[in-house]
């Protein structure tokens, strides 16, 4: 059987991301309730990281410790990929000695390379175009506190970038509608635009976007890759922060998301991530959970 990725929320099916959505809540109840499951025993997780990460690398390695298997952090700094190696070569290699691997990289094609040479079930911890694994845990995170995310309405507010991607991506796979709200010059994938129809809009207005809102949701306005351009950044993103005032625009009982890490003041403000509405630590825990349920469907199918 061919060799299953996660590279986008594309390579799954709506039936399969569902039923992702509700193993991660049961793996969640489960290892709350200090039982053991080690489906992954004795295998290996092979993570290539050339970004930074605090949650994607601690909730893998946790995630594999957890399944009684083991983890292995690269990086580009202390391995032949920070001088030179081919990314096709070390797919080759490292698929033959690990089970699994998750990348975080820039460019996406790059672990579109990657997998096409790997052996192995390969996973996006992140890429300049997309941030699928986030989306798992954001979705498992609306669905426990407010059930059902199919036909709830989403507001993004702000950078069109690989986290508002897998947001379209995701309004197409689990049903929802998403309502963008972006500066012009940082507007999403004009492509996964046109191919999520009507269910996705897109407007210079964050009041418009935010209106009735089940969810609302925003990232950093300078991505890892574009610190240079945060002063150019702040400036084009200014009007654009999720605060009080905007919040009030959503419905009374919205939820506020933030894939972490975030800056208070720029483009969320303290009230709101730290106010009642805001499920920021649930959103983070979640990415154990979500990504343990995908590491045992890729793995044992
Ligand atoms: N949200 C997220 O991916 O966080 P890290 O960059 O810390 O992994
Ligand atoms: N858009 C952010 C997400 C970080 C988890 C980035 O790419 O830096």
């Amino acid at each position: 059987m061919a060799v299953r990725h996660f590279l986008t929320l594309m390579d799954l099916t709506t039936a399969e991301l569902n039923g992702l959505i509700a193993r991660a809540i049961e793996l969640k109840g489960s290892s709350r309730a200090g039982e053991i499951h080690e489906p992954l025993r004795n295998r290996v997780l092979g993570m290539v990281f050339e970004k930074s990460s605090t949650r994607t690398r601690v909730s893998f390695e946790a995630a594999m410790a957890q399944f009684g298997g083991h983890a292995i952090f690269l990086s580009p700094r202390d391995t032949q990929l920070g001088r030179g190696e081919p990314i096709e070569d070390t797919a080759r290699v490292l698929s033959r000695m690990v089970d699994l691997v998750m990348i975080r990289t820039f460019e996406h094609d790059k672990i579109e390379r990657f997998a096409a040479h790997s052996r192995v079930p390969v996973i996006n911890g992140l890429t300049d175009h997309y941030h699928p694994c986030q989306l798992l845990a954001d979705v498992q995170t609306y669905v426990e506190h407010r059930g059902a995310i199919a036909g709830r309405t989403v507001a993004w507010i702000g950078d069109g970038n690989n986290m508002c991607n897998s947001y379209i991506n995701a309004a197409r796979q689990f049903d929802f509608r998403l309502n963008i709200a972006c500066p012009e010059g940082y507007d999403p994938d004009p492509a996964l635009l046109a191919a999520a129809g009507d269910r996705v809009t897109l407007t210079r207005d964050p009041a418009t976007a935010a209106t009735a809102a089940d969810l609302v949701v925003t990232d950093v306005w300078a991505s890892m890759g574009q610190e240079e351009e945060q002063k150019l950044r702040e400036a084009a993103f200014a009007g654009y922060q999720v605060n009080g005032e905007l919040m009030a625009r959503a419905r009374p009982d919205a939820l506020f998301m933030h894939c972490l890490p975030a800056h208070r003041g720029e483009e969320v403000s303290a009230e709101v991530i730290d106010g009642p509405q805001s499920v920021v630590w649930d959103e983070a825990e979640n990415r154990l959970h979500a990504q343990k349920a995908l590491i045992e469907f890729l793995y044992c199918g």
